[in-house]
């Protein structure tokens, strides 16, 4: 039998490349500054590249526990109980993860059955909906509209059935970067506090918040921490989004179910830089001063195109700019994007790809995660567009 008819068999028959990839093949043929995707062109610190080393020179160079190094446990589970007041047991409830996107991933493998239904909030990342629909679960959208991008928690609370298994929210969110206040959290908790539905909280951005605004994790709100798992990114916040490790908190029973998925998807994480983050994260200032190192970033950035014809709201989190082009043309996003890379030398992600049915809002997003000279080179030529 030939190989090629297998494939008509795919799980997942619409999934294509994702933009990020065409995007990014696009901006290294046309050797384009690329502000598309996620991750910084700036070096991390020195001292945890150390720490990685002195790991490895001390042995730990073979399997940890598949829960995770203890160290690294215990030290998440002061760091989420000095923030947010909330307890996690290092033994049972947080387990060390490859990235923020195997914690979403096997969350959603260990509890969605054929025929549950998952809320997600559009416009989404897109790591959400393969690993739902691989599982035989139906994504359920609430699509969220320009340029606010806020929840309509009345139109939520119609999504629910008595199918809707899981809930998924990304505060500080990607794309539109918009955090989810206290007043959205109280109201989802109230919402959910009749049901049995699971939350899934994809706090991957918790510090790159801005203007003094508080990040409101899930595990801050009793109704909703005994529901949720909170997944989180080492990548995103420590500028090592290469080294694909991040982990998951929940409470015992849901935590549970999720190891008895990660021991035979993964088993354990890197060994070596799960020893160098248990020590880098025991200082506090290393994570709690990025939320002030971003902010001059999208500052600088928005200073920038002041002169600009773009539209914009300044960014309460994430590393990511929405600009909207509708004063310069009228096109769709994603023809948009691929001239700018052509004709301009300049990589943005069109937004439409994060909304339902690739509705176009007149964005493209932003990464100001940059050196300062890329900074300016992109804005110059935002500001020369006309
Ligand atoms: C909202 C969101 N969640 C999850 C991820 C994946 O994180 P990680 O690289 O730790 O897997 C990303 C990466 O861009 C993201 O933007």
């Amino acid at each position: 039998m030939e190989y090629s008819s297998h494939i008509g068999n795919s799980k997942l028959p619409k999934v294509e490349t994702t933009i990020f990839t065409t995007v990014g093949n696009l901006a290294r043929k046309y050797n384009a500054i690329d502000l598309s995707q996620g991750f910084p062109n700036f070096e991390a610190d020195r001292t945890l590249m150390s720490l990685v080393n002195d790991a490895m020179q001390h042995g730990h160079n073979q399997y940890a526990p598949m829960q995770g190094y203890y160290g690294l446990r215990e030290v998440i589970s002061e760091k989420i109980e000095q923030l947010h007041v909330h307890c996690y047991s290092p033994e049972r409830e947080i387990t060390i993860t490859v990235g923020a996107t195997q914690a979403i991933f096997t969350a959603i493998t260990a509890f969605i059955h054929k025929g549950d239904e998952v809320i997600v909030i559009k416009p989404a990342y897109d790591c959400y909906e393969p690993a739902i629909r691989l599982n035989g679960g139906i994504p359920v959208y609430l699509q969220l509209n320009a340029p606010d991008y806020k929840i309509d928690w009345h139109l939520f609370r119609q999504k629910l059935t008595d199918k809707t298994k899981m809930v998924i929210i990304n505060t500080p969110h990607n794309p539109s970067g918009t955090i989810l206040s206290k007043r959205d959290m109280e109201q989802l908790e109230a919402i959910l506090k009749p049901t049995n539905v699971i939350l899934l909280s994809d706090e991957v951005y918790e510090h790159i918040i801005f203007d003094g605004a508080d990040h409101e994790s899930a595990s801050r709100f009793p109704g909703l921490a005994n529901r949720t798992f909170v997944c989180a990114s080492f990548g995103k916040t420590f500028h090592v989004t290469g080294w694909k490790m991040g982990y998951c908190a929940a409470p015992e029973s849901l935590m549970a179910e999720f190891r008895k998925v990660h021991q035979f998807a993964v088993f354990c994480v890197d060994h070596p830089v799960q020893c160098a983050m248990a020590t880098y994260l025991k200082n506090a200032s290393h994570y709690l001063g990025l939320n002030d190192f971003y902010q001059k970033k999208r500052d600088f950035f928005l200073d920038g195109i002041k002169s600009s014809k773009f539209k914009y709201k300044p960014s309460q989190g994430t590393y990511f700019q929405l600009l909207q082009y509708t004063p310069l043309t009228k096109e769709r996003d994603e023809v948009l994007a691929e001239r700018l890379i052509i004709e301009n030398g300049l990589a943005s992600i069109p937004i439409s790809s994060f909304n339902v049915a690739n509705r176009n809002d007149y964005m493209l997003r932003f990464c100001f995660a940059k050196k300062k000279e890329t900074l300016e080179k992109a804005a110059e030529i935002l500001c020369n567009l006309n």
